[in-house]
């Protein structure tokens, strides 16, 4: 399972394409995530509730942990 993801560029949401890669398959994670300033993004909301940002993010770095 490993393999399928070597030297491979994976388009998609982060939450749902980082539930697909395999525990302990990732080393180190560097990111560009959204900050919440209002980017006009057409694939995101990047005017969240304060909190609900928070709640995203820490979703998003909890299933890169488990990666
Ligand atoms: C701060 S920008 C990063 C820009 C990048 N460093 C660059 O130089 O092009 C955040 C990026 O995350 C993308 N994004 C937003 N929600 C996402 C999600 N759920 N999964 C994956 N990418 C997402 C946005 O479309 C945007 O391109």
């Amino acid at each position: 399972m490993k393999n399928n993801i070597i030297d491979k560029i994976i388009c998609g949401d982060a939450l749902e394409t980082l539930k697909t890669t395999p525990s302990e398959s990732v080393h180190l994670v560097i990111t560009s995530p959204p900050y919440n300033l209002d980017k006009p993004y057409t694939n995101h909301n990047d005017k969240l509730e304060y909190d609900e940002y928070l709640s995203w993010m820490n979703l998003v770095w909890s299933e890169c942990h488990a990666c």
